[in-house]
């Protein structure tokens, strides 16, 4: 296992086996954090934060210091050349060429992995809009393995805003991965995005349970009404024909941990829904807990906490989200030393349970300038300064039906409109486009494949419809 020179964007850039390493480096990191070591001496973190933050920055910071490294730092978008025009990618040439590792937080979806591009040393994001924050689910991970042993087999309820909750996302991915099962319990109107649900089922490939009358029926009697469950598949009565009992059997035992996120007001554009949402926000508090489902379950959040969870919680032992904070330092020093490579010598023991998911890469590429571009307003790619250079980017997940996912947010595009690059051999009347649902899909090459937006991108390429085209 080598971690050296690699970034951090996405929790799916490490596999289960580094997720473990770090983990366990972290407890020796422990250790020293009194103190202060040598491992990472005379190299230079750039700590750029241009969105509050606390624990995540002040963490960073302390655990280079920690390591006997230097920190430089920038906390304001508008005390940078970004507020002058300067583009994420100038930004990140520039702060490569001084520091050893770069940390960094941006409102923007896919704003890190622009800056691991372009900077040409170890990136770790710390936060990059609604997206990720993996950093954050290598400190959940800790705490649940501490406290639980072990993240295999267990329950975990996800609370709260689980639509912009960027802890939520990365945890969710590593936590189907790690072979738990996940409950998710939004406040409504802040359900868990498709795209992310859609990756539990592609991308870890347990089973996503959505109907609402068998999770009505499987819940029944229970306080606890989630609006979805991901089965491990590591649960052999997954495979049960009947899903609300095998649900109920998953239940019997109640839930491991309850991950609680704040409502993230800041990601709202439209502020008299935000008063309509905080209306409807649940509450964790004593009384809640004081039921069955919860007899042995953690009480985690990321922090900061707003009004979500009652401070009458903080006394009680299951209450874990101040020891979650304090182990980002640890955590965190383990991270740095391997992107930084310093540990030297030092053996780097891999813990025996490492599974070893490594995310899928195979998909086919779309990168053609054909007018299809991300449906995230805030994605780094629909940003004026960024798209000087940056070209619309996907994977394709999926031929039938088309499903595109950007490779900076992961928002998800279902274009309705193909052609092949292949088919008019330069005849214009040969040019046409078809339906993305018609059969043909399944005949083009996808390196042929040609997808447009709407109708009049296809035509203003000089395509004309095909009778495999809706409505002509
Ligand atoms: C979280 C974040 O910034 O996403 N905070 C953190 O890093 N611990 C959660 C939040 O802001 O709600």
């Amino acid at each position: 296992m080598n971690l050296a020179n690699r970034s951090l964007i996405t929790i799916d850039d490490l596999s289960n086996g580094e997720i473990e390493t770090i983990l366990f480096l972290a407890d020796e990191m422990a250790a020293l954090i009194n103190d202060q070591c040598e491992v990472c001496r005379g190299k230079i973190m750039a700590s750029l934060f241009f969105e509050p933050s606390t624990r995540t920055r002040l963490s960073f910071e302390t655990a280079m210091l920690r390591l006997g490294g230097h920190v430089v730092s920038a906390v304001d978008i508008g005390a940078t050349s970004l507020a002058k025009g300067e583009s994420i990618a100038d930004m990140a040439r520039v702060v490569g060429s001084y520091a050893d590792i770069v940390v960094i937080r941006h409102p923007w979806e896919g704003a890190a992995k622009v800056v691991a591009d372009y900077a040409g040393i170890p990136v770790i994001n710390a936060g990059d809009g609604s997206h990720e924050h993996p950093t954050q689910t290598l400190c959940d991970l800790y705490t649940l393995k501490k406290e639980k042993q072990t993240i295999k087999g267990l329950k975990v309820a996800l609370w709260g805003d689980l639509k912009n909750g960027r802890t939520i996302h990365s945890l969710a991915y590593a936590l189907a991965r790690f072979g738990a099962t996940i409950l998710f319990r939004p406040s409504p109107g802040l359900e868990m995005p498709e795209y992310a649900l859609r990756k539990l089922t592609t991308e870890y490939e347990g089973k996503l349970e959505r109907d609402a009358e068998t999770l009505k029926h499987a819940f029944q009697g229970r306080l606890f009404p989630v609006d979805a469950m991901y089965i491990t598949p590591s649960h052999p009565h997954q495979l049960a024909m009947m899903p609300d009992i095998s649900i109920q059997i998953e239940l019997k035992t109640g839930v491991d941990a309850l991950y609680v996120t704040r409502f993230q007001r800041e990601r709202l554009t439209a502020p008299p829904e935000a008063q309509e949402i905080k209306k409807d926000y649940l509450v964790v508090d004593r009384k809640l807990f004081k039921e069955k489902e919860f007899k042995r379950a953690l009480v985690m959040h990321p922090l900061p906490r707003v009004d979500e969870l009652a401070y009458e919680m903080d006394a009680d032992p299951r209450s874990m989200y101040f020891k979650q904070a304090a182990r980002g330092v640890p955590v965190r020093m383990a991270l740095i030393a391997l992107l930084l490579g310093t540990l030297g010598t030092k053996e780097v023991t891999i813990p025996k349970e490492n599974e070893s998911f490594v995310a899928r890469k195979d998909y086919p590429i779309y990168k053609r300038d054909s007018g299809v571009k991300c449906p995230n307003p805030i994605c780094v790619s629909n940003q004026e300064t960024e798209a000087r250079y940056i070209k619309p980017e996907f994977t394709i997940v999926s031929f039938e039906p088309l499903i595109l996912r950007c490779v900076y947010c992961e928002h998800e595009l279902y274009p309705k409109y193909i052609a092949s690059s292949d088919w008019h051999e330069g005849r214009l009347e040969n040019k046409k486009y078809h339906s993305a649902d018609s059969h043909l899909i399944r005949k083009i090459k996808p390196a042929n494949l040609i997808i447009f937006a709407a109708e009049n991108e296809a035509q203003a390429r000089g395509f004309k419809p095909s009778k495999y085209v809706t409505g002509h």
